[in-house]
């Protein structure tokens, strides 16, 4: 069977895998613990149930714009308004299937094969494979202080003349850093000078901690939205608990959206009608949730922290926001996919291996379980990791013996 090049290069999302392998694990009786997962437990707003169960009792849902429906978008264009202090206009709007898709498409509309995209290190798993399905290049910034924060000189020195664009994720999935407002402003200021395009993905904008207030990028450019070449992308996922719904979009120039709207017309038509019925839904409904949820997250990662502190060996950098804590495990083994795997089999805790976001040697754990989930699973990783465990661990009645050194 011969498969395209393109086909061949992408490996499958393993965050994904991860969570299938979670519910195969539980499907077989295994009290498994899964602190590799990227979505709040909490139920979607009320608003955005209410507004699609509307919907679909009218029975009748049916094609809509490509780009979006109307009531979605002036949804987003409040929002925008509102969190990034920007007016803008229905055509420099998309709605997506959830903000991958609008990350995917971005790219697709402004990266020609062989040219390149920049990142922050650690990344987000997703944008290596998708810069190669566009047939481009990712290329991933380490900070080289060591921190999780980076300064404009670590992208600066990257950029060339293939580069075409600039993709920030803050606060960042896996490391929970949310970078500086100075940083922010560096680098609009500095894609402007270079003339090349800047993503925001503020996938979990509202997800920040001690008392820290989201940033516009649009703050900082001394454009137009027409003459800048900013892509603001945002979602419901995750702030509204929403990942099962994939909704997504993006806020741009009119010709970058029009593109965007091109390609995504081709491949899927636009996002399902009833689910752009529930993000407008959860945007213009009640917003207690968000913060109920935020205040939940803070309280977890407080608990998260202060259990790996007390785990000898490893290394944390507080997270700023999101639900991840991306902690240093390298004194136990610098192959993070070995490690990550011991704990699956060993203790059935999921974690997810540093090294699919670009740094080895650390473990990514997310803290939007439960606080039983929290401690219980940090307990079992320091159980089997240090070597001066009692030998024998029970899990309700289940006995694990220690056979590993
Ligand atoms: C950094 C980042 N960007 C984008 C997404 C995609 O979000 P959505 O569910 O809206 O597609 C995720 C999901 O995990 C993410 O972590």
């Amino acid at each position: 069977m011969s498969l395209s090049q393109i086909a061949r290069s992408i490996k499958a999302s393993p965050t994904l895998a991860l969570n299938e392998k979670a519910a195969i694990l539980r499907e077989k009786g295994d009290p498994v613990i899964h602190l590799g997962g990227g979505e709040p437990k909490s139920r979607a707003p009320m608003d955005a149930l209410l507004a699609a169960v509307n919907s679909l009792n009218t029975g009748e849902i049916r094609y809509a714009p490509a780009d979006g429906t109307p009531e979605l978008k002036k949804a987003i264009i409040r929002y925008t308004e509102e969190f990034y202090h920007k007016k803008v206009n229905p055509e420099n709007v998309i709605a997506s299937g959830g903000a991958k898709q609008a990350i995917m498409v971005a790219m697709q509309a402004i990266l020609n094969p062989q040219e390149e995209i920049i990142y922050p290190a650690p990344y987000w798993v997703s944008y290596p494979d998708m810069a190669k399905l566009c047939g481009a290049i990712g290329v991933a910034a380490l900070p080289e202080d060591g921190t999780f924060y980076p300064r404009l000189r670590d992208i600066e020195m990257r950029v060339g003349s293939y580069t075409k664009a600039v993709i920030i994720n803050s606060p960042n999935n896996p490391s929970g850093a949310m970078y500086s407002e100075e940083f922010i402003a560096d680098i609009v200021d500095f894609c402007e000078r270079k003339g090349i395009y800047l993503i925001m993905d503020d996938i979990y904008h509202r997800l920040i901690f001690d008392g820290k207030k989201p940033f516009s990028a649009y703050d900082y450019t001394k454009k137009s939205v027409e003459e800048s070449k900013l892509i603001i992308v945002n979602g419901v996922s995750k702030q509204y608990a929403m990942t099962g719904f994939r909704i997504g979009w993006a806020v741009g120039n009119k010709k970058v959206i029009e593109a965007m709207a091109n390609i995504q017309g081709h491949q899927t038509s636009g996002p399902s009608v009833l689910l752009q019925k529930a993000a407008a839904g959860a945007i213009n409904g009640i917003q207690s949730s968000v913060e109920s949820l935020r205040v939940t997250l803070e309280n977890n990662r407080n608990v998260l922290i202060e259990q790996l502190r007390s785990f000898t060996g490893v290394k944390v950098s507080v997270p700023d926001g999101t639900f991840y804590c991306f902690a240093d495990f390298s004194a136990y083994d610098k192959d993070s996919q070995k490690l990550s795997k011991l704990l699956i089999d060993k203790v059935m805790v999921l974690t997810v291996p540093g090294k699919e976001f670009g740094l080895d040697g650390f473990l990514r754990i997310s803290y939007c379980g439960t606080i039983k989930d929290i401690t219980e699973g940090v307990e079992r990783m320091k159980w089997a990791l240090d070597p001066n465990s009692p030998n024998e661990l029970y899990i309700g009645d289940r006995k694990l013996v220690r056979d590993w050194s």
